[in-house]
């Protein structure tokens, strides 16, 4: 009997999701320069280095943006109309959400999130605490059409996403993002949306170069979650993180660095790296409010309001489906 047979066989049974990750992860190391996609840093340990990150002292986002969320509430309130559903794309910390849910008068929360196991508890959490709100989990990928579910077809509908997650996209799939969520919450809806702001590269370089390594460990995560759960082989202690501003293109760029030549085998493929290779992990695009409020424009959205914190790191825009 072949003692490694049970092995080899429970590592080739993906499920749906294992082998699309296992495809993706495929693709992209074959590229030239390799890419891997951001969305595969967050399996448990990479969301848990990520709420690790939000309360680094380098990264600014997440604490500016809850600044803006806190001090312009009324104002954020004044575009909702009553009664209305609000549809957050993606489902993390509670922490934002329920700024907008204390403020104005929501009567369901849609929260979105190819996760249905971080939506169920989510969900339970903010259900306890806010006793007259009716939560609608959706578990679908939110950069792809979904159907809203019935109970809040007919209120009006606010969209809510921020963290700028959409600095991560490419622009092109920030645009058809934003055209999908115009499909999706339909005629008259309003959406509010974080993005960071184009700012002094030296605070952003920092921001992803923390002082205290964490978001190192976030970018090599992903290949630990390679060798995981695709039984690959890649020697992690092999690689480093970079992080670098493209002022050209307005982004920071991740990218995990070979120091040696080696060569990793993953899924009975061998990639090699020459000493210094890159695989650049993550793009996070930074806008300013002309060039957001553009973007938006061309993507089925009439801007109705920007807001930003006193120092201008950060903004968070309101819109409407435009006709
Ligand atoms: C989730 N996203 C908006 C973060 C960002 O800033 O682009 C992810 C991140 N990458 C490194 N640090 C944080």
């Amino acid at each position: 009997m072949n003692l490694h047979a049970p092995a080899l066989t429970k590592a080739q049974h993906f499920d749906e999701h294992a082998s699309v990750f296992a495809r993706d992860v495929i693709d992209d190391l074959s590229q030239q320069p390799k890419r891997l996609s951001p969305k595969y840093f967050y399996d448990a340990a990479g969301s848990e280095l990520f709420e690790q990150i939000t309360l680094l002292p380098e990264y600014y986002p997440t604490r500016t943006e809850l600044t803006i969320l806190r001090d312009r509430g009324r104002a954020i309130s004044a575009i909702v109309p009553d009664g209305a559903a609000l549809v957050e794309f993606g489902a993390g910390a509670t922490t934002k959400v329920r700024l907008l849910l204390n403020e104005c008068s929501f009567s369901a929360y849609v929260p979105v999130d190819i996760s249905g196991d971080f939506l169920t508890a989510q969900a339970n959490a903010l259900r306890a605490d806010f006793p007259g709100l009716d939560v609608h989990p959706v578990t679908a990928d939110f950069t792809t059409p979904f159907v809203l579910p019935e109970a809040v077809s007919k209120m009006p509908k606010v969209g809510f996403f921020p963290g700028s997650t959409l600095g991560n996209f490419e622009p092109h799939e920030a645009s058809a993002f934003l055209r999908s969520a115009r499909g999706i919450l339909g005629n008259g809806a309003r959406m509010v949306i974080g993005v960071d702001l184009e700012k002094d590269e030296r605070v952003l370089y920092k921001a992803y170069n923390d002082a205290a390594g964490v978001t190192a460990r976030f970018n090599l995560n992903v290949l630990h979650r390679i060798n995981r759960e695709l039984g690959g082989n890649f020697d992690i202690s092999a690689f480093m993180h970079r992080a670098i501003y493209n002022r050209d293109r307005h982004r920071i760029e991740m990218h995990l660095i070979s120091k040696k030549a080696l060569t990793a085998r993953v899924l009975g493929r061998n990639f090699s790296f020459r000493p210094g290779e890159s695989i650049h992990t993550e793009s996070s695009y930074k806008y300013s409010l002309e060039r957001f409020t553009a973007l938006a424009r061309g993507s089925g959205w009439t801007p109705l309001e920007s807001w930003t914190d006193p120092a201008g790191m950060f903004s968070v825009h309101a819109l409407v489906a435009s006709e």
